[in-house]
């Protein structure tokens, strides 16, 4: 895949996942039974994405995908707060039955889980991106208790997810024996290749002085064209 496919991939996957089935037909723990189904397959989706990301084995490519993928993706979390919130919608609570409310659950607990899967992968490109933004942290903070409560993330194998995500986020302190799962299946890991190690410095030296420039413009970016990749 090119990077423009897998950033459309990435991008597609920030969106709902048609839920075909009519809740409004079943009991709240049916519900919920059939979105814990939907959200497994979801899951799928995502993982195989990241690997396309992954595989392009360019971490300058990497920073870009990455860099518009968490703009879209807090953007959709962020929606998603405010109409659960607005809803009044308890994570422990009854599964919702409104389309725009439930839309707005699979996003929050899809998001949550995707943006674990991307820090765990990525960790020093998405520090790079969300350490400096507490927008995004506050935003992450609530999705996660959010997910943690919903009890989607209680079983299945998703369990360790929030714990690992919470920790490599600096948002729960590390544990003595925290340890990213994911660190020797991309090449953000490999072992101090003089040439990646090299890339990522030129990289990061451009991206902090693009962030500069960004700092001295004023008012907020037009939205970045896909060209630009
Ligand atoms: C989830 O909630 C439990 C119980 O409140 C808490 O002990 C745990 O730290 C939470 N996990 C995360 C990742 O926030």
């Amino acid at each position: 895949m090119d990077p423009v496919q897998v950033l459309s991939l990435l991008l597609a996957l920030l969106l709902p996942l048609g839920t075909a089935v009519d809740a409004n037909k079943h009991k709240r723990d049916t519900a919920f039974e059939i979105y814990k189904k939907l959200f497994e397959v979801k899951r799928k989706d995502q993982i195989n994405a990241l690997n396309n990301l992954i595989e392009l084995n360019d971490v300058n490519q990497q920073y870009k995908i990455i860099d518009i993928m968490l703009k879209g993706l807090f953007k959709v979390l962020e929606d998603s707060r405010v109409i659960l919130i607005a809803a009044g919608v308890q994570p422990d609570g009854p599964f919702p039955e409104d389309e725009k409310i439930k839309d707005a659950y699979s996003h929050t607990v899809e998001n949550s889980a995707f943006f674990g899967d991307v820090v765990l992968r990525f960790p020093k490109i998405v520090h790079h991106y969300f350490d400096r933004n507490s927008n995004w942290n506050s935003l992450i903070r609530w999705g996660i208790g959010f997910c943690n409560l919903s009890g989607i993330f209680n079983d299945g194998p998703h369990t360790q997810l929030l714990g690992l995500m919470s920790q490599e986020l600096g948002i729960s302190e590390k544990s003595p024996d925290y340890k990213n799962p994911f660190k020797t299946e991309n090449m953000e890991f490999l072992p101090n290749t003089d040439a990646f190690q090299k890339a990522l410095r030129e990289e990061e030296k451009r991206r902090r002085k693009e962030e500069k420039r960004k700092e001295i413009r004023k008012g907020p970016r037009i939205t970045r064209s896909r060209s630009e990749l």
